[in-house]
Protein backbone atom coordinates (compact mmCIF):
# COMPACT_ATOMS: atom_id res chain seq x y z
CA UNK A 1 0.00 0.00 0.00
CA UNK A 2 1.06 3.38 -0.65
CA UNK A 3 1.95 6.27 2.15
CA UNK A 4 -1.29 8.33 0.54
CA UNK A 5 -3.70 4.94 0.93
CA UNK A 6 -2.24 4.24 4.21
CA UNK A 7 -2.99 8.04 4.98
CA UNK A 8 -6.04 8.10 3.76
CA UNK A 9 -7.32 4.63 5.75
CA UNK A 10 -6.10 5.78 8.38
CA UNK A 11 -8.26 8.72 9.30
CA UNK A 12 -10.46 9.35 12.28
CA UNK A 13 -11.64 12.57 14.05
CA UNK A 14 -9.63 13.63 16.81
CA UNK A 15 -11.90 15.68 19.40
CA UNK A 16 -8.87 16.07 22.27
CA UNK A 17 -5.38 17.97 20.78
CA UNK A 18 -2.19 19.00 22.78
CA UNK A 19 -1.79 22.90 22.97
CA UNK A 20 0.99 22.65 20.52
CA UNK A 21 0.10 25.80 17.95
CA UNK A 22 0.40 25.47 14.56
CA UNK A 23 2.68 27.55 12.36
CA UNK A 24 1.48 29.88 9.77
CA UNK A 25 3.80 28.73 7.14
CA UNK A 26 2.23 25.37 8.09
CA UNK A 27 -1.35 26.78 7.87
CA UNK A 28 -0.70 28.31 4.86
CA UNK A 29 0.58 25.19 3.10
CA UNK A 30 -2.74 23.81 4.33
CA UNK A 31 -5.14 26.10 2.72
CA UNK A 32 -2.75 25.88 -0.36
CA UNK A 33 -3.39 22.20 -0.72
CA UNK A 34 -7.14 22.92 -0.16
CA UNK A 35 -6.97 25.71 -3.04
CA UNK A 36 -4.93 22.93 -5.25
CA UNK A 37 -8.78 21.27 -5.28
CA UNK A 38 -10.73 20.83 -8.43
CA UNK A 39 -13.42 23.36 -8.84
CA UNK A 40 -16.37 23.55 -10.69
CA UNK A 41 -15.82 25.35 -13.93
CA UNK A 42 -13.01 27.47 -11.77
CA UNK A 43 -15.20 29.58 -9.87
CA UNK A 44 -13.48 28.85 -6.60
CA UNK A 45 -16.22 29.52 -4.83
CA UNK A 46 -14.64 29.04 -1.07
CA UNK A 47 -14.02 31.61 1.73
CA UNK A 48 -12.07 30.32 5.15
CA UNK A 49 -12.44 32.07 7.99
CA UNK A 50 -9.67 31.42 10.68
CA UNK A 51 -11.46 32.32 14.35
CA UNK A 52 -8.48 32.96 16.55
CA UNK A 53 -10.54 35.35 19.56
CA UNK A 54 -10.96 32.95 22.80
CA UNK A 55 -14.39 34.53 22.73
CA UNK A 56 -15.60 33.79 19.49
CA UNK A 57 -14.28 30.55 20.01
CA UNK A 58 -16.52 30.12 22.88
CA UNK A 59 -19.70 31.73 20.79
CA UNK A 60 -18.96 28.72 18.27
CA UNK A 61 -18.71 25.83 20.64
CA UNK A 62 -21.57 27.19 22.68
CA UNK A 63 -23.94 27.64 19.46
CA UNK A 64 -22.68 23.93 17.77
CA UNK A 65 -24.33 22.22 21.15
CA UNK A 66 -21.36 22.49 23.19
CA UNK A 67 -18.49 20.88 21.50
CA UNK A 68 -15.14 22.13 24.06
CA UNK A 69 -13.05 21.22 21.02
CA UNK A 70 -13.86 24.21 19.22
CA UNK A 71 -12.17 26.14 22.03
CA UNK A 72 -9.29 24.10 22.86
CA UNK A 73 -7.90 23.37 18.68
CA UNK A 74 -4.97 24.96 17.70
CA UNK A 75 -6.92 26.09 15.40
CA UNK A 76 -11.09 26.75 14.26
CA UNK A 77 -11.62 27.08 10.61
CA UNK A 78 -15.42 27.96 8.77
CA UNK A 79 -15.55 27.11 5.75
CA UNK A 80 -18.12 28.95 3.37
CA UNK A 81 -19.46 28.69 0.23
CA UNK A 82 -18.27 32.12 -1.50
CA UNK A 83 -20.27 33.44 -4.50
CA UNK A 84 -20.57 37.13 -3.68
CA UNK A 85 -16.84 37.60 -4.65
CA UNK A 86 -17.81 36.43 -8.27
CA UNK A 87 -20.73 38.16 -8.32
CA UNK A 88 -18.69 41.71 -7.42
CA UNK A 89 -15.67 40.90 -9.69
CA UNK A 90 -18.74 39.89 -12.63
CA UNK A 91 -20.58 43.28 -12.23
CA UNK A 92 -17.76 45.28 -11.75
CA UNK A 93 -16.63 44.60 -14.99
CA UNK A 94 -19.69 44.47 -16.90
CA UNK A 95 -22.32 46.87 -15.49
CA UNK A 96 -24.41 43.37 -15.55
CA UNK A 97 -26.55 42.32 -12.82
CA UNK A 98 -24.71 38.92 -12.06
CA UNK A 99 -27.69 36.17 -11.40
CA UNK A 100 -25.96 34.17 -8.88
CA UNK A 101 -29.16 32.23 -6.93
CA UNK A 102 -29.67 28.92 -9.14
CA UNK A 103 -30.05 25.68 -7.17
CA UNK A 104 -27.16 24.81 -9.22
CA UNK A 105 -25.11 27.32 -8.58
CA UNK A 106 -25.70 26.39 -4.66
CA UNK A 107 -24.63 23.05 -5.70
CA UNK A 108 -21.15 23.95 -7.27
CA UNK A 109 -20.02 26.38 -4.71
CA UNK A 110 -20.94 23.64 -1.89
CA UNK A 111 -19.11 20.82 -3.86
CA UNK A 112 -16.20 23.33 -4.19
CA UNK A 113 -15.81 23.79 -0.22
CA UNK A 114 -16.04 19.66 0.65
CA UNK A 115 -13.08 19.25 -2.19
CA UNK A 116 -11.35 21.80 -0.42
CA UNK A 117 -11.69 21.05 3.02
CA UNK A 118 -10.78 17.28 2.30
CA UNK A 119 -7.72 18.32 0.60
CA UNK A 120 -7.10 20.33 3.77
CA UNK A 121 -7.65 17.42 6.22
CA UNK A 122 -5.20 15.20 4.09
CA UNK A 123 -2.64 17.96 4.17
CA UNK A 124 -2.76 18.51 7.56
CA UNK A 125 -2.95 14.38 8.92
CA UNK A 126 -0.01 13.98 6.48
CA UNK A 127 2.00 16.98 8.71
CA UNK A 128 0.65 14.66 11.81
CA UNK A 129 -2.10 16.94 12.87
CA UNK A 130 -5.68 16.13 13.80
CA UNK A 131 -8.77 17.09 12.72
CA UNK A 132 -12.70 17.40 13.06
CA UNK A 133 -15.46 18.91 10.89
CA UNK A 134 -17.95 20.68 12.82
CA UNK A 135 -21.43 20.55 11.22
CA UNK A 136 -22.57 21.88 14.29
CA UNK A 137 -22.36 25.52 13.18
CA UNK A 138 -25.36 25.15 11.62
CA UNK A 139 -28.02 24.75 13.92
CA UNK A 140 -27.25 28.62 14.18
CA UNK A 141 -26.65 30.01 10.72
CA UNK A 142 -27.85 33.61 11.60
CA UNK A 143 -26.08 33.73 14.44
CA UNK A 144 -22.17 32.58 12.55
CA UNK A 145 -23.11 35.08 9.90
CA UNK A 146 -23.53 37.66 12.20
CA UNK A 147 -19.83 36.49 14.08
CA UNK A 148 -18.13 36.42 11.23
CA UNK A 149 -19.66 39.08 9.37
CA UNK A 150 -20.56 37.39 6.47
CA UNK A 151 -21.71 39.23 3.27
CA UNK A 152 -24.46 37.73 0.37
CA UNK A 153 -23.98 34.97 -1.39
CA UNK A 154 -21.45 33.64 1.56
CA UNK A 155 -23.09 30.52 3.83
CA UNK A 156 -21.22 28.64 6.42
CA UNK A 157 -21.08 24.94 5.18
CA UNK A 158 -19.11 23.45 8.38
CA UNK A 159 -16.30 24.33 10.97
CA UNK A 160 -12.86 22.54 11.21
CA UNK A 161 -11.02 21.93 14.07
CA UNK A 162 -7.00 21.30 13.64
CA UNK A 163 -4.30 20.61 15.70
CA UNK A 164 -2.35 17.84 17.46
CA UNK A 165 -3.84 14.79 18.51
CA UNK A 166 -3.95 14.08 22.20
CA UNK A 167 -5.75 11.14 21.74
CA UNK A 168 -5.79 7.83 19.46
CA UNK A 169 -8.88 6.30 19.02
CA UNK A 170 -10.01 3.47 16.60
CA UNK A 171 -10.92 4.11 12.70
CA UNK A 172 -14.44 3.42 12.32
CA UNK A 173 -15.58 0.79 10.43
CA UNK A 174 -17.70 1.90 7.06
CA UNK A 175 -19.82 0.43 4.61
CA UNK A 176 -18.76 -2.83 2.51
CA UNK A 177 -16.87 -1.27 -0.43
CA UNK A 178 -19.50 -4.07 -2.28
CA UNK A 179 -22.38 -2.04 -1.06
CA UNK A 180 -21.13 1.27 -2.05
CA UNK A 181 -19.29 0.27 -5.14
CA UNK A 182 -21.88 -0.83 -7.68
CA UNK A 183 -21.09 -3.30 -10.72
CA UNK A 184 -23.11 -2.41 -13.98
CA UNK A 185 -26.45 -2.00 -12.31
CA UNK A 186 -27.14 -0.97 -8.65
CA UNK A 187 -26.73 -3.88 -5.82
CA UNK A 188 -30.50 -6.25 -5.45
CA UNK A 189 -32.20 -5.63 -2.38
CA UNK A 190 -31.37 -9.24 -1.16
CA UNK A 191 -28.12 -8.85 -1.78
CA UNK A 192 -27.77 -5.57 -0.28
CA UNK A 193 -29.65 -6.42 2.50
CA UNK A 194 -26.83 -9.17 3.53
CA UNK A 195 -23.76 -6.85 3.09
CA UNK A 196 -25.81 -3.95 5.36
CA UNK A 197 -26.91 -7.22 7.78
CA UNK A 198 -23.15 -8.14 8.41
CA UNK A 199 -21.91 -4.22 8.13
CA UNK A 200 -24.68 -3.59 11.33
CA UNK A 201 -22.84 -6.46 13.34
CA UNK A 202 -19.52 -5.31 12.62
CA UNK A 203 -20.44 -1.71 14.04
CA UNK A 204 -22.25 -2.97 17.10
CA UNK A 205 -18.61 -4.88 17.97
CA UNK A 206 -17.40 -1.88 16.99
CA UNK A 207 -18.87 0.14 19.80
CA UNK A 208 -18.91 -2.33 22.39
CA UNK A 209 -15.18 -2.52 22.10
CA UNK A 210 -14.59 1.33 21.74
CA UNK A 211 -17.14 2.17 24.92
CA UNK A 212 -16.00 -0.82 26.50
CA UNK A 213 -19.75 -2.12 26.34
CA UNK A 214 -21.27 1.19 27.24
CA UNK A 215 -22.48 1.67 23.88
CA UNK A 216 -24.08 -0.92 21.75
CA UNK A 217 -25.90 -0.10 18.23
CA UNK A 218 -25.55 -1.18 14.80
CA UNK A 219 -25.05 1.49 11.90
CA UNK A 220 -28.83 1.28 11.13
CA UNK A 221 -30.20 2.04 14.13
CA UNK A 222 -28.12 5.26 14.19
CA UNK A 223 -29.14 6.18 10.71
CA UNK A 224 -32.85 5.65 12.11
CA UNK A 225 -32.26 8.12 15.22
CA UNK A 226 -31.27 10.98 13.10
CA UNK A 227 -34.29 11.21 11.58
CA UNK A 228 -36.61 10.92 14.03
CA UNK A 229 -36.27 14.87 14.37
CA UNK A 230 -36.70 17.62 11.75
CA UNK A 231 -33.14 18.74 11.14
CA UNK A 232 -32.44 22.14 11.37
CA UNK A 233 -35.69 23.27 9.17
CA UNK A 234 -34.44 26.68 8.84
CA UNK A 235 -32.02 26.32 6.36
CA UNK A 236 -33.97 26.95 3.48
CA UNK A 237 -35.12 30.40 4.52
CA UNK A 238 -31.77 31.05 5.98
CA UNK A 239 -29.86 30.08 2.58
CA UNK A 240 -32.81 31.93 0.55
CA UNK A 241 -32.25 35.22 2.62
CA UNK A 242 -28.23 34.81 2.08
CA UNK A 243 -28.87 34.93 -1.56
CA UNK A 244 -28.70 30.79 -2.45
CA UNK A 245 -31.41 29.05 -3.80
CA UNK A 246 -33.92 31.01 -4.71
CA UNK A 247 -34.13 29.47 -8.80
C1 LIG B 1 -19.75 17.68 7.25
C2 LIG B 1 -19.41 17.00 8.56
C3 LIG B 1 -19.86 17.53 9.74
C4 LIG B 1 -19.49 16.95 10.97
N1 LIG B 1 -19.87 17.55 12.13
C5 LIG B 1 -19.41 17.07 13.31
C6 LIG B 1 -19.69 17.78 14.51
O1 LIG B 1 -20.38 18.81 14.54
N2 LIG B 1 -19.15 17.29 15.65
C7 LIG B 1 -18.36 16.16 15.68
O2 LIG B 1 -17.89 15.80 16.78
N3 LIG B 1 -18.10 15.47 14.55
C8 LIG B 1 -18.59 15.90 13.37
N4 LIG B 1 -18.27 15.25 12.20
C9 LIG B 1 -17.42 14.06 12.25
C10 LIG B 1 -18.22 12.79 11.96
O3 LIG B 1 -19.02 12.47 13.08
C11 LIG B 1 -17.22 11.66 11.67
O4 LIG B 1 -16.47 11.98 10.52
C12 LIG B 1 -17.94 10.33 11.42
O5 LIG B 1 -18.60 9.88 12.58
C13 LIG B 1 -16.93 9.26 11.01
O6 LIG B 1 -15.91 9.14 12.00
P1 LIG B 1 -14.38 9.35 11.64
O7 LIG B 1 -14.20 10.70 11.02
O8 LIG B 1 -13.65 9.23 12.96
O9 LIG B 1 -14.00 8.26 10.70
C14 LIG B 1 -18.67 15.77 10.99
C15 LIG B 1 -18.25 15.23 9.76
C16 LIG B 1 -18.60 15.83 8.57
C17 LIG B 1 -18.10 15.23 7.27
Amino acid sequence: MTDVLQLLRNHRSIRKFTTEPIGDAMLQSIVEAGQAASTSSYIQAVSVVRVRQAKQRSAFAELAGGQPYIETAAEFLVFCADLHRNRNRVEAASDNHADYSWVEQFTAATVDVALFAQNVVIAAESLGLGCCYIGGIRNAPDRVTELLELPELVYPVFGLCLGYPDQNPDTKPRLPVASVLHQDRYLSPQVHKELLDQYDTNVKEYYIKRTKGKLSFTWSEQMAKQVQNQKRPFMESYLKKQGFMIK
